[in-house]
């Protein structure tokens, strides 16, 4: 949310309080006491809907070990085999490219310049110790690559834990804002859930302005951009724009008219008031998913039609950005959704495409928009809540505008690969 397409001081609406009409009360400062307002019943949880394929592992269970090597026939390579079954057959380039001399030892960085790798390498023998492979290449040079390295070419990243529904949220309670500061363990699992399930939330925390950037110290740097370091968003009495109405926002992601957009959002409340509507999320990746197992061809017209996102700022700078409302990498595997109707500049497509692309645009509204699909959550004062914008739309349902007076959120973006590798550096087993 920035102060562009969030309105009026957006307000996370108050956690514990008096309940909203029609609907039950998310409490944050509760962990066992918060749920989703409008999702009563299980949903489904899914796996990542790119499987990768190849020689990978997830994060989860013992890693696998080589248990057998050779050298291929055509002595091009080491054949291995690994204690989960596997076999592969590893190119004598990939083996001097990743020999323990390849690498410096302080910075572990490769110092081996790549006019040493020689793809038409030949090998003359080659075993498995406790330490890893030792190879002998024709012409008299040793080589060792270590267990750990051959490990390492099996890694991958945990499957993410999307969700259909708020109620199929693995983990939807809050983590205590003193622990996340003072505690490495609250900091892992914050950012283990970011990882898996787009999003985490932290209570008890201050009131103050900028402690948000507290926040942001554990584990990375705020990505200023446009908005400033940090961006208020407060109600105002006499509103100059639709972004200080007390309009409902629809479900979107931030500044897709960035190129990259900001790909963590965080919003800390300071004042909140218990009048205003419910802020809320939606999984899409878990959505996006639905959409390309129940409406194929509406899932490749959005992965495949690259249109037009723009914001002009109050300078009179216009940021623009050309991509598909989902993004794939070249594996199929999601990348990014780009969802904002009021930034989507005018379709310049072919005519004969904007109507496809249209029911497209509208199959997967319509899905992020099911009645269960969105946590609704309200926060109080001192609450923050950490989103990855690459997946998770936010919205805000609309609320008393009369009664806002006070309320106060201030947001700000950060690189969410900071975020991972400081979870990579509080979990090196790569469990999420
Ligand atoms: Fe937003």
């Amino acid at each position: 949310m920035t102060p562009e397409d969030l309105a009026p001081a957006a307000p996370l609406p108050a956690v514990g309080r008096t309940p909203p009409k029609g609907g039950r009360e998310a409490n944050l400062s509760s962990p066992s006491g918060r749920e989703p307002l409008s999702s009563p019943s299980g949903g489904e949880l899914l796996s990542s809907p790119s499987g990768g394929g190849g020689p990978r592992r997830g994060g989860g269970g013992l890693p696998p070990h080589p248990v057998a090597a050779s050298v291929a026939d055509d002595a091009r390579g080491i054949e291995l085999a690994w204690s989960d079954g596997l076999r592969e057959t590893l190119p004598a380039a990939w083996l001097i490219d990743n020999g323990e001399d390849a690498f410096d030892g302080p910075t572990g960085q490769r110092r081996l310049g790549l006019g040493a790798v020689d793809p038409q390498a030949r090998l003359q023998c080659g075993g498995l110790d406790a330490a890893g492979l030792t190879i002998s290449l024709e012409g008299g040079a040793m080589l060792a690559v270590s267990r750990h390295r051959l490990l390492s070419r099996r890694r991958s990243p945990p499957a993410p834990a999307l969700w259909l529904e708020a109620a199929a949220i693995e983990t939807p309670d809050a983590i205590s804002a003193d622990a996340y500061l003072n505690d490495d363990e609250a900091l892992a699992e914050t950012a283990s859930r970011i990882a898996r399930q787009g999003l985490a939330f932290l209570t008890g925390g201050l009131t103050e302005p900028g402690y948000v950037e507290r926040i942001v110290a554990r584990f990375g740097f705020i990505r200023e951009t446009n908005y400033g370091r940090l961006f208020d968003v407060r109600s105002e009495p006499r509103p100059s724009n639709l972004a200080y109405t007390a309009e409902a926002l629809d479900l979107h992601t931030d500044n897709p008219y960035r190129d990259p957009p900001p790909t963590l959002q965080l919003l800390h409340a300071i004042h909140a008031d218990a009048t205003g509507g419910a802020t809320c999320f939606a999984d899409g990746f878990a959505h996006a998913e639905a959409l390309a197992r129940t409406a194929p061809e509406a899932f490749d017209r959005l992965a495949r039609t690259p249109v037009e996102f723009a914001y002009r700022a109050p300078d009179g700078a216009v940021y623009r950005a050309r991509r598909p409302l989902i993004e794939q990498g070249p594996d199929g595997a999601l990348v990014a959704v780009r969802l904002n109707h009021r930034s989507l500049a005018p379709l310049d497509l072919a005519d004969r495409e904007i109507a496809p692309w249209y029911d497209a645009y509208r199959a997967f509204h319509d899905l992020l928009h099911a009645p269960l699909a969105a946590l609704k959550v309200r926060l109080l004062p001192g609450d923050v809540v950490l989103f990855d914008n690459r997946r998770i739309v936010h919205g805000r349902e609309a609320y008393d505008g009369g009664a806002s007076t006070g309320r106060w959120l201030q947001g700000c973006y950060a690189d969410i690969d900071g975020l991972l590798a400081t979870l990579a550096r509080l979990r090196p087993d790569g469990l999420a």
